[in-house]
């Protein structure tokens, strides 16, 4: 099928960065967020981004301004009916995510992709809330979402081809190379990522290094652009906590138990960049 109308729902650090770069890319735009404060911030951080690229000189006045017509805010999920594909990036709760995509079935054109870009839930769950589990998957992007080529798509035991074919198109279509991966928590990079990021955690709870020096050694030694704590920070703590929580209920096994500084961590309201308090900036050394 043609995707032409794009939903992008919750306009955090990933919707926010998916609806730009879909803009971007030739498709209409709509984002959706729970109160006009929040889309308002969201909104503005996909202006921003046209702006500050403006500025680098990487895009033209013209095609910021085209952009920009491209994209629109919205708080009614009514608005949706006519999407061709939904891209769900609300905060990582199974129980909200099922609750939409309940919402989302009844209200979107039959035969229209609805689309999860969890970290690590389970896809069939928010499937099988539907009367479309063949036309549901995951498209993962990952952080920040205009800047990595990775997309993962993400196809259930119920996913038909056509839904994942349709997917690779549209992640092609974006400037993405995309992977498949099946149905089990964490797909492919976040089940190698997230136990590699609790592991700094655990080397830094038992004393054996300074974080600033975990991560000196993973930039400079392994060659990685961010260490493990600049890149908590930077996913977000609370995102990482629900991902880890998603992946060990479905691994028992302790590599993957999130461990208890970054409960801690998450309890305290330190969420990370986007609040201006994580790893650095306030945890204790
Ligand atoms: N739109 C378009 N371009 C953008 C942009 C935006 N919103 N934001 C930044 N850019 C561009 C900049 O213009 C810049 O381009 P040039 O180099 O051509 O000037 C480029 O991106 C890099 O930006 P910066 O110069 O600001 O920053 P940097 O060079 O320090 O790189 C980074 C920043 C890309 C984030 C880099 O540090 C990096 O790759 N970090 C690791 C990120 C990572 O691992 N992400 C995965 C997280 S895990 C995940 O996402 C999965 C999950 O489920 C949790
Ligand atoms: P975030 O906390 O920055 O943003 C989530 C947004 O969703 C919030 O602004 C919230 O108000 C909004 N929201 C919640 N319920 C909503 C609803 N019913 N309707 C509309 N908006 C709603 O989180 P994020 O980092 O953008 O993560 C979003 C999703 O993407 C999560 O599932 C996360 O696991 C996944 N993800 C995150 C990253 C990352 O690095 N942060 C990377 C890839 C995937």
């Amino acid at each position: 099928m043609a995707i032409k109308n794009v939903g992008v729902v919750g306009g955090g650090l990933m919707g926010s960065g998916i609806a730009q770069t879909a803009a971007q890319s030739g498709y209409n735009v709509l984002l959706a967020e729970v109160n006009q404060e929040l889309l308002d911030k969201g909104m503005q951080r996909v202006h921003g981004a046209w702006e500050m690229l403006a500025n680098k000189g990487k895009i033209t006045e013209a095609q910021a301004e085209e952009y920009r017509g491209r994209i629109r805010g919205t708080l009614d999920m009514q608005e949706f009916a006519d999407r061709d594909l939904v891209i769900e990036a609300i905060i990582e709760n199974l129980d909200e995510k099922r609750t939409l995509f309940r919402t989302l079935d009844g209200i979107v054109q039959s035969g229209a992709i609805l689309a999860s870009n969890t970290s690590s839930l389970p896809i069939i769950e928010m499937a099988a809330v539907t009367n479309r589990q063949e036309r549901v998957a995951g498209i993962h992007f990952f952080n920040p979402a205009p800047v990595m080529k990775l997309v993962e798509i993400v196809l259930t035991i119920a996913t038909s081809d056509e839904t994942v074919n349709d997917l690779r198109a549209f992640a092609q279509s974006l400037g993405k190379t995309p992977i498949v991966a099946k149905d089990t928590a964490g797909f492919v990079v976040n089940f190698l990522l997230i136990p590699y990021m609790l592991s700094a955690i655990r080397m830094y709870e038992n004393g054996l290094a300074t974080m600033e020096d975990i991560d000196t050694g993973m930039k400079l030694g392994c060659g990685y652009p961010m260490g493990p704590f600049e890149l908590l920070d930077y996913v977000g703590l609370d995102t990482t906590l629900y991902a880890a929580e998603a992946i060990y209920k479905e691994y028992p096994d302790p590599a993957y138990a999130p461990p208890t500084l970054l409960r801690r961590m998450v309890q305290a309201g330190r969420y990370g960049k986007k609040n201006g308090k994580g790893f650095y900036a306030g945890a204790e050394k």
